[in-house]
Parts: structure tokens; C-alpha cells; sequence
């Protein structure tokens, strides 16, 4: 498996380092909202990090929805295992897989799940077509699939641009990659939104047709 080389040492810090309060939650917040998950749903999170979309995830789905979360870094995954463990959440299961070659068999018995999203993590991968498409793949047919990424700030906001570059070359994303285009010809009901002056981009659609799983 492909490792990330920036998620191993920084993992314990990840939370406090990568701007959470002030940028990025607004992101995920956004997605949730637009994903709008009922009681029960069972959702995949794609390069879930330390978890911080669960909570959120938690509040929409409830003890009788699951969490499979997937990520290539152990020590990201030990960071979502200690959030869990404290929280009390027993429906979560974290999968240590590079999605970029991710098959049904990696997800356990909740696959094809409800909904599937990716927050912060689609820039990282190379190539993220392939991570996008398992994804997809990994949805049922009516089910929902999230991606929140980053781009430059537009507008006024372009002033940012040398702090938004910054971050993402920090955390190892390509902030020109663009996932999220990838998803108008493969889901219906795209919803579309832009927060923090255009940085992050969210983009939620309806799974029409699941795409063959990528050979490995
Ligand atoms: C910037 S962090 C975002 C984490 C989380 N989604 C969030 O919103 O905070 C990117 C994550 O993607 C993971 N990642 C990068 N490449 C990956 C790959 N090919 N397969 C699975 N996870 C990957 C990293 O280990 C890291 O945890």
C-alpha cells in the first residue's frame, strides 16, 4: 500500500494544525448539510483522517448508521480509533487501504453504502480519478456521494491565494487538481457550493449507475 508520508508524525497534531475552527470546518459543515443523512444510513468517509467529519456524521445517522472509515495512514487511523473509543461509538470500523486501489471486499459487509464522502483528502491522492471512481463505486444506486476539496480563492478572496497554496502544499494536496469536476457526468442532483472565497468547494450528487471496480 501506498503510504502518505506527511500523516505519519503529525497525526497527533493534525487536529490543531490544519486549520480546522477558522477554514475548513466550514467545509464539512456545508457537506452535511447537503448530504442531510437519515437515521440509520451507513456511510463510507474516503481518506477519513483522524475523523473529524464523524461527529457530524454521529449527529445525522445515529447509533443504528455505521462509519467505515478508510485511510492510508495507520497513525491517522489510531487518531479516528481514539475518537471513536472515547466518544462511545461502536458503529464506526476503520479500514487501513490506499483508495486509489480500493475494492468492495476492503469495506466489509456494510458495502455499497448509503452515502460516501471525501473531505480534504480526494488533492492528495494520486491518481484521485481512480479513489473518486471506487468511491462512487462503493455507493448504491440512490445513495449520495460528498466531495469537499480546495482550489485558489476567487474574486476578492484571491488575495489569500499565496496562504491557500501554502496550506495545501503543507498537507500535500494539489490545490489545482480540482476533484469534484469529475463528478458532473457520473452522479444526478449535483448540488453545488462554495465557501471561504471559493477555497473549498463542496459538491454533493445522486448515484446513477455504479462504476466497474478498478482492477488492481
Ligand atoms: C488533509 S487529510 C484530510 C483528513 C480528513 N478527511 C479531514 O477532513 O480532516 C488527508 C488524508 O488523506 C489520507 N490519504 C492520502 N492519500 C491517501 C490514499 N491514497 N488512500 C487513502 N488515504 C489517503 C491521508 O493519510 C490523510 O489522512
Amino acid at each position: 500500500m501506498r503510504r502518505p508520508t506527511k500523516y505519519t508524525t503529525s497525526a497527533r497534531l493534525y487536529d490543531l494544525i490544519s486549520f480546522e475552527w477558522p477554514v475548513y470546518r466550514a467545509g464539512r459543515e456545508v457537506a452535511f448539510e447537503l448530504l442531510n443523512l437519515p437515521a440509520g444510513s451507513h456511510v463510507l468517509d474516503l481518506g477519513c483522517g483522524t475523523g473529524l467529519n464523524f461527529a457530524g456524521l454521529q449527529r445525522m445517522i445515529g447509533p443504528t448508521g455505521s462509519i467505515t472509515g478508510v485511510d492510508a495512514s495507520p497513525q491517522m487511523l489510531e487518531q479516528a480509533r481514539l475518537r471513536a473509543h472515547r466518544a462511545g461509538w461502536n458503529n464506526v470500523t476503520l479500514v487501513a487501504a490506499d483508495a486509489t486501489t480500493l475494492a468492495s471486499a476492503d469495506l466489509g459487509k456494510r458495502a455499497p453504502f448509503d452515502a460516501a464522502l471525501s473531505t480534504y483528502a480526494l488533492s492528495l491522492m494520486t491518481p484521485w480519478q481512480a479513489a473518486l471512481e471506487a468511491m462512487i463505486a462503493a455507493t448504491r444506486v440512490g445513495g449520495v456521494v460528498a466531495v469537499v476539496d480546495m482550489q485558489r480563492p476567487v474574486g476578492r478572496a484571491a488575495v489569500w491565494t499565496p496562504l491557500a497554496k501554502l496550506a495545501c502544499r503543507l498537507g500535500g494536496a494539489d490545490i489545482e487538481a480540482h476533484p469534484w469536476t469529475a463528478m458532473t457526468p457520473l452522479l444526478r442532483d449535483l448540488s453545488t457550493r462554495s465557501v471561504r472565497g471559493g477555497h473549498i468547494q463542496v459538491r454533493v450528487g445522486t448515484v446513477v449507475s455504479r462504476p466497474a471496480e478498478p482492477s488492481s
